[in-house]
């Protein structure tokens, strides 16, 4: 009637609508090839554990690799009739090696902790990819940072103008950012890496299986015991997109800052004509479009964050085929972020601060006058409140006679007529905007000294994360190829001898 690999209980065929409606082949794509290392694994362990016979144990896992091999060349075709990656990969393990060992390689299994399974190992992969990039990214901004101590911009706050910065001291403040992203999906990976296979649909088994072995041999930290949550939790994936929303919104803010200060009005920083485009009416414009699109994606990260989070919310312990709804969303978010994260770190080489530009804005906009106030303090003996006030009085006066702080001598005059005598060479040397900045040398300040010491802790920040990262890489690396090899050698020395 049907040739479903289920269908013992059904006397008829699925609707062609409801399998429409299912089915997850175009999803599970992503998943094929951990499906097979996991099913190698598995195998593996019935086999030892004397649930599978040696020459039954031998045809599965040689038909497994051959489909690897499939896979590897691109070969592999999932057909949406069979739902999903796992009874597909099981039909053409049953082609291939015959129903009564084929028929075997499902036993103490369900799809239920199978799919869970292949999700963790490829979340793994996914973590480590993005932490890689993510590194390389506040990697550079320390680097570009380095080159750019003395080239002076305005810091806002309240996007009014507040004190001088650095372009390098801006820079790496983004690279601090980041390295809280990275220790965030550094987290989230302890929690992924943990092993549900073996839970079975629910209650784990009778069959006398080896959990910490099939654990071990996909590489994971640990196993997740309790087989019921094991297979019913998908926390590790609403965890994930939480930090991908919170990435998200960090790179909003270096967006939003490239949009604005890229504008003719600021005219601060210049966007690479590669990470630009035109208007099809206006000749004279370049559109910021990279940093507009990263600025609007974040909602796509949202969007999955608030998805997951209702797809299990009120879903009763045990699987539910709500569950299976997490992946196409996750999917997307990590596509969006991941290609958002590539684009911005381009964005960011290609980007260039005009330093002159920089330093006359923090003449015209005042953004001195702290210093001003915090001289009168230091040299003059002044309580701050008493400096903050006079200092107050002066900018209000220059501005009305359309003047600046760089007036030495009549910033000199108007502090005189408020009883505060200061040389006008002392005033402009004050409030000229490097020196400014370079006397910020407290820590975490804006100094080239200052920045230099915190670009020194975040760079060996990021050197430690990207060995966590390679750590990780080569445990999984290693465990895919042990079982691998286990398999072939296997199905070379057993599957002769009983085959
Ligand atoms: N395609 C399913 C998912 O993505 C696999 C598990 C299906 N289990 C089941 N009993 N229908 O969640």
């Amino acid at each position: 009637m049907t040739a479903k690999l289920w269908a013992g209980v059904f006397s008829a065929d699925v609707d062609a609508e409801v399998l429409d409606y299912t089915e997850t082949t175009g999803v599970d794509v992503r998943l094929v090839r951990f499906d097979l290392w996991q099913t190698l694994a598995h195998v593996l362990m019935l086999n030892r554990a004397d649930v599978v016979e040696d020459a039954d144990a031998a045809a599965v896992l040689d038909a497994l690799l051959s489909l690897m091999d499939m896979h590897d060349r691109g070969e592999l075709r999932l057909e949406a009739e069979l739902e999903d990656v796992h009874l597909n990969l099981e039909s053409m393990v049953i082609d291939r090696a015959g129903a009564s060992a084929g028929g075997r390689m499902h036993t103490a299994r369900s799809r239920n902790d199978q799919v869970v399974t292949d999700t963790r190992m490829y979340l793994r992969q996914v973590v480590l990819d993005l932490v890689d990039e993510l590194a390389g990214f506040a990697g550079d901004l320390c680097s570009a940072a380095r080159e750019e101590l003395s080239v002076v911009i305005p810091g806002y706050t309240h996007s009014q103008p507040a004190q001088p910065i650095t372009a390098g001291y801006w820079r790496t403040a983004h690279a601090s950012a980041l390295l809280r992203d990275l220790g965030r999906l550094q987290d989230a990976y302890g929690r992924i890496d943990l092993s549900p296979l073996g839970a079975c649909a629910l209650a784990g088994t009778s069959f006398p299986i080896d959990r910490d072995y099939t654990a071990d041999l996909l590489g994971f930290g640990g196993v997740l015991t309790s087989a019921l949550d094991a297979t019913s939790t998908r926390d590790f994936v609403q965890e994930l997109a939480a930090v991908l929303a919170v990435l998200a919104t960090n790179l909003t803010r270096l967006s939003e800052e490239i949009v604005v200060f890229s504008g003719h009005e600021y005219g601060l920083f210049r966007v690479a004509d590669s990470m630009a485009t035109g208007s099809s009416i206006m000749p004279q414009k370049k559109n910021p479009v990279v940093a507009e699109l990263a600025r609007a994606r974040a909602g796509r990260a949202y969007g999955a964050l608030v998805q997951v989070l209702v797809i299990a919310k009120g879903v009763g312990l045990g699987y539910s085929c709500d569950l299976q709804e997490d992946k196409p969303v996750m999917w997307d978010a990590i596509d969006t972020v991941g290609a958002t994260v590539r684009l911005m770190r381009l964005q960011m080489t290609n980007l260039r601060i005009d330093a002159e530009r920089g330093l006359a804005l923090c003449y015209q906009n005042f953004s001195t006058a702290t210093e001003l106030a915090n001289l009168l303090v230091s040299d003059e003996g002044l309580p701050f409140r008493s400096a903050h006030r006079i200092t107050g009085e002066v900018v209000a006066a220059l501005a009305a006679a359309g003047a600046t702080l760089r007036d030495g001598d009549l910033v000199a005059k108007l502090l005189l007529e408020r009883d505060v005598s200061v040389s006008p060479t002392t005033l402009t040397a004050t409030v000229a905007p490097l020196s400014a900045v370079q006397r910020s040398t407290s820590a975490g300040g804006t100094s080239a000294a200052a920045t230099t010491s915190t670009l020194v802790e975040i760079e060996s920040d990021i050197a430690a994360v990207s060995g966590w990262c390679r750590q990780r890489r080569e445990r999984l690396a290693a465990a895919e190829r042990q079982t691998v090899d286990a398999a072939r050698s296997f199905t070379e020395n057993r599957g002769r001898t009983h085959g």
